[in-house]
């Protein structure tokens, strides 16, 4: 049986870790033919050779290098039927020790590029779509810090908070000009990337007391994060859009 997403055209950014790479991973196991692109050139390369998909060296801070990640996929495939905008870096200082700019990087690879990137996806999901309405499904990776707040991570909460809610808002604006482009959010809570071991260390991802607020008792795995992507990817969300679906073990509502 053939999964939603088989023989859609799909742009992952961050795609050389965690969650980026299992979406990938898990979207060209199930028949899409994907752009892989991260700013680690090496990482992306290796994971777009291990599933015969299209890696690229593309930082989503930059407008340019977006315009040649999707002309990439339409060079390839011919189209673009899906954008995953999961490309981000966190920050745990408190934020009023915050250097500015680092809040500023915060800013730009989650806020600019998210802004930046659901403008050129949809400009090429309505320029291919002709005189019918644009077809597409947008997906925006935010956290659930976009909903909670936590010492140390104001600056994350809020390019999250903001992310979230772009996406909501460019959701009913493209449902309401009449295009179906669908925009979701993912909001994971926490998922054993090396983003997180980065953040909280080694010792603390490895140990239990980390997770027990968590009542499904640990961090998700990426794949986890990839399942609930592809399914905002695929027509099996075909009437969700603005939407938000938390995968956080229960963590949020503790
Ligand atoms: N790990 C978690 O606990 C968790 C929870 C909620 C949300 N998230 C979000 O999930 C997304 C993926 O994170 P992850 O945990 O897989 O982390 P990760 O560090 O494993 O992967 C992030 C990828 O983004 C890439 N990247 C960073 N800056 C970039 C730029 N300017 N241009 C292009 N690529 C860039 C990195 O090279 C890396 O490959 C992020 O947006 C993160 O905020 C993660």
């Amino acid at each position: 049986m053939t999964h939603p997403v088989d023989g859609k055209v799909v742009l992952i950014t961050g795609a050389a870790s965690g969650i980026g790479a299992a979406t990938a991973r898990l979207a060209a196991a199930r028949g899409a033919k994907v752009i892989a692109t991260d700013i680690d050139g090496e990482g992306v390369t290796a994971v777009a050779g291990e599933i015969g998909g299209h890696g690229l060296v593309h930082d989503v801070t930059d407008p340019a290098q977006w315009d040649a990640a999707i002309a990439a996929a339409v060079a390839h495939h011919g189209r673009l039927d899906g954008l995953v905008s999961n490309a981000g870096i966190v920050n745990y200082e408190p934020i009023i020790d915050l250097d500015m700019e680092l809040f500023r990087s915060l800013v730009r690879v989650q806020v600019e590029a998210t802004f930046v990137g659901l403008q050129k996806a949809v400009a090429q999901m309505r320029a291919q779509a002709g005189d019918e309405p644009a077809q597409g499904s947008i997906v925006v990776n935010a956290s659930v810090m976009a909903n909670e707040v936590a010492p140390g991570i104001a600056s994350y909460a809020t390019v999250k908070a903001a992310i979230a809610n772009m996406a909501r808002a460019v959701g009913v604006e493209l449902g309401r000009n009449g295009d179906f482009i669908r925009v979701n959010t993912v909001a994971p809570g926490p998922v054993r990337t090396p983003l997180l071991e980065g953040a909280i260390g080694m010792e603390a991802m490895q140990d239990p007391a980390s997770w027990g607020d968590v009542p499904l008792g640990d961090p998700s795995e990426p794949e986890d994060i990839a399942e609930t992507i592809l399914f905002l990817l695929s027509e099996e969300s075909s009437f969700m859009t603005s939407a938000q679906l938390v995968v956080d073990g229960g963590w949020s509502l503790t």
